[in-house]
């Protein structure tokens, strides 16, 4: 894979490598100032410390990327990159999941007004999802991503190898954004999906290539169309809203965000079936996908008054008197749903949360 992304004035190239050592060839050839990386991924392969060690950069290591994505780490990498005299035209590297690559893109946007940025993602999640777009961000007062920019990087190297090393839950929330976006494309990439179920949980490396490619290709075309998110940007936010109301609604029970966008997904294919926008054969195609996918929903409670109230307060709502969903028309059909009746969609998270089974 190797193409061109055209977001806005700016273009990011996508380099894809089949392996770890290929991708610390390429640091070597391209000569960054400097490489953050989530002392995970740094741990996960010999190869990796061996190599970085030897080349001609300064590392900074994430201890904890989700953590450290605030204020505190963050003005610890100001004043290392203005310690080691980081000029415009030098190129910061981040080396690791969508924590290290938000907050890498962040400060890369912001240090003297935008330095080069090359992402290197190393879960399944940052490689389909977060490095796709330009978003940035830091958590703020615990609110996640409540500051951020819009900033792409000059280059996305994506290199399935690293993805051997991820815990399998981790993994398996990259699976909840590749099947996001089968599912508010079309039919034919949804069956994609159903077909290489297998392949994806054995994570067969020229599978996931080809399957990672489409879905990056997908996230892409939406990005290109509408960079700031004023339109069809708002369709990735499918399975979110519900999504980011059990996120939150389970702060304590620390659940991954892609376990929750994937019940989102289930609440938001049931409602759309609920309002007659999807078919019986669509609805059960789609939900048997989403439940074919080993999640742990374990420690996942779901209290609907609790979801419902964060639901209001979601930040993408677009007024108080209603509740922004996307819902799905059929197959590859997205679309806005304003719910005003708050009763019916309370009464629709009792029932749902009463029947689901984890
Ligand atoms: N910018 C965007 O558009 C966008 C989109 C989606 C998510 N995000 C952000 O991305 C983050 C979630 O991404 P994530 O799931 O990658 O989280 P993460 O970066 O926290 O990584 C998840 C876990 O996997 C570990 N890890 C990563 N790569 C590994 C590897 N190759 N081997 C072993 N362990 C590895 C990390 O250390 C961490 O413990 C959140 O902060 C979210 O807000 C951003």
């Amino acid at each position: 894979m190797n193409f061109k992304i055209s977001q806005k004035s700016s273009e990011v190239t996508v380099n894809s490598l089949v392996s770890i050592e290929s991708v610390l060839q390429y640091l070597e050839n391209i000569q960054p100032k400097v490489v953050f990386i989530d002392k995970a991924v740094l741990e996960s392969n010999n190869v990796i410390s061996n190599v970085l060690g030897k080349l001609e950069l300064e590392i900074f290591v994430l201890e904890d990327p989700e953590r450290d994505k605030g204020f505190a780490k963050l003005q610890q990498c100001y004043e290392f990159l203005h310690e080691i005299n980081v000029q415009r035209n030098d190129t910061v590297v981040a080396i690791g999941g969508g924590a290290t690559t938000d907050l890498v893109g962040f400060i890369a946007s912001t240090f003297k007004r935008g330095i080069k940025l090359c992402l290197i993602p190393t879960s399944l999640l940052s490689q389909v999802d977060a490095c796709i777009g330009g978003k940035t961000a830091i958590n703020f007062l615990e609110v996640k991503n409540l500051i951020g920019s819009f900033y792409n990087p000059n280059e996305i190297v994506i290199c399935t190898e690293f993805l051997m090393s991820q815990d399998k839950q981790q993994y398996l929330t990259g699976v909840s954004e590749i099947i996001k976006h089968a599912l508010i494309t079309s039919e034919a990439e949804t069956d994609y999906i159903y077909e290489n179920i297998e392949a994806i949980n054995q994570r067969n490396t020229k599978s996931l290539e080809e399957i990672i490619n489409r879905s990056i290709n997908i996230k892409k075309d939406i990005v290109n169309e509408d960079f700031l998110e004023a339109g069809k940007r708002k369709f990735l936010n499918f399975g979110h809203t519900f999504g980011h109301g059990i996120e939150s609604a389970n702060v304590e029970n620390s659940i991954l965000h892609g376990h929750a966008v994937a019940i989102g997904m289930l609440m938001a294919l049931q409602y759309s079936y609920d309002q007659e926008l999807l078919s019986k054969n669509d609805f059960n195609k789609s939900s048997n996908l989403l439940r074919s996918i080993n999640y742990d929903f374990s420690k996942i409670e779901l209290d609907p008054n609790k979801i419902y109230n964060f639901m209001k307060s979601d930040k993408k709502n677009s007024s108080n008197q209603s509740i922004s969903l996307i819902l799905l028309n059929g197959f590859g059909e997205p679309v806005i749903y304003e719910e005003t009746d708050t009763n019916k969609l309370l009464n629709f998270l009792n029932t749902f949360a009463k029947d689901f089974e984890k």
